[in-house]
């Protein structure tokens, strides 16, 4: 397929990058994924709106006001209109002699294509994920393409056969590798804040919205680890993600059954955010 760089549309295999990109030497870059269903973008300007806020904290300068005419033309040029997927996003800070400190003058280099993913049938799944302890940088919020902490952490689910992985820091729970992450306890749906130790998930503040439109109590606090044992539902949420229940949870030393079917807040919020993508 084609891909776009630097201002062409390519071959893939055509789709060289330098070996001086800091991208490549220090994972000097912001990505995204937006989702698509049926060829249609989904929460496009959100993403659109949290790239500009992960360049803006990093100091990434790059012109990325023609970025939403360009996921539709990577949509078309995957030949993907009728289909479901997603885009990719990654900006770097470019080419530059290796050095830790940036230079002040260089041109972002910037990767744009999109592909097929299989975003239906996450009602019918009921997951395991790894329990994992949040060895994350202090900001989360940025989507960096640095994600060696997320890539060992999900490495290790994978291992042990799971999809995902959810964190702890400190005694709370955080989020995914990459996914958000709510719990249920007393019929209100406890997800954390929007702080630093979190990506401000576009599927998460959907299913807040969804939740307030809905009355569904929700309370964006952090669940601590001791209060597991009170929670009646899990589940994640994200581009790829979309809605998926969680069953159990593996700890180190312990797993903990949630459930034995979907709970109903979650069927409930699943069936809700079905609506929105047609
Ligand atoms: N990940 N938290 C983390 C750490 C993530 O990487 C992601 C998304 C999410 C969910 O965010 P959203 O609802 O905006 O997709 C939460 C993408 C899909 C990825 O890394 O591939």
């Amino acid at each position: 397929g084609k891909v776009y760089l630097n201002g062409n549309w390519i071959n893939s295999k055509d789709a060289k990058v330098s070996v001086f990109d800091r991208g490549f030497l220090f994972g000097d870059g912001i990505y995204e994924v937006i989702p698509f269903y049926k060829g249609k973008a989904f929460l496009a300007k959100e993403h659109l709106d949290r790239l500009k806020y992960s360049l803006k904290e990093v100091e990434l300068n790059c012109d990325i006001s023609n970025f939403d005419s360009l996921i539709l033309k990577a949509i078309e040029m995957a030949e993907l209109n009728e289909e479901d997927g997603a885009i990719y996003i990654q900006v770097t800070r470019g080419m530059a002699p290796r050095t830790h400190s940036f230079p002040e003058n260089y041109k972002a280099t910037i990767l744009m294509y999109a592909y097929k993913t299989d975003l239906s049938g996450f009602q019918n799944q009921f997951s395991d994920v790894l329990v994992s302890s949040d060895i994350r940088w202090h900001r989360c919020d940025i989507k960096s393409v640095s994600l060696m902490a997320n890539i060992l952490a999900n490495t290790e689910a994978k291992k042990a056969g799971f999809a995902e992985n959810i964190m702890i820091r400190d005694g709370f729970f955080t989020e995914g590798s990459h996914s958000s992450l709510f719990f249920v306890k007393d019929d209100i749906v406890y997800t954390h804040p929007n702080s630093p130790f979190i990506l401000p998930g576009i599927t998460r503040n959907l299913l807040i919205k969804l939740c307030k439109e809905n009355n569904i109590e929700i309370v964006e606090k952090a669940l601590p680890v001791s209060e597991l044992n009170e929670v009646t539902e899990v589940f994640i949420t994200g581009t790829t993600t979309q809605i998926t229940a969680i069953k159990n949870l593996h700890f180190p030393d312990k797993d903990i059954k949630i459930g034995n079917e979907i709970g109903s807040i979650t069927r409930k919020l699943q069936h809700l955010f079905s609506s929105e993508v047609k």
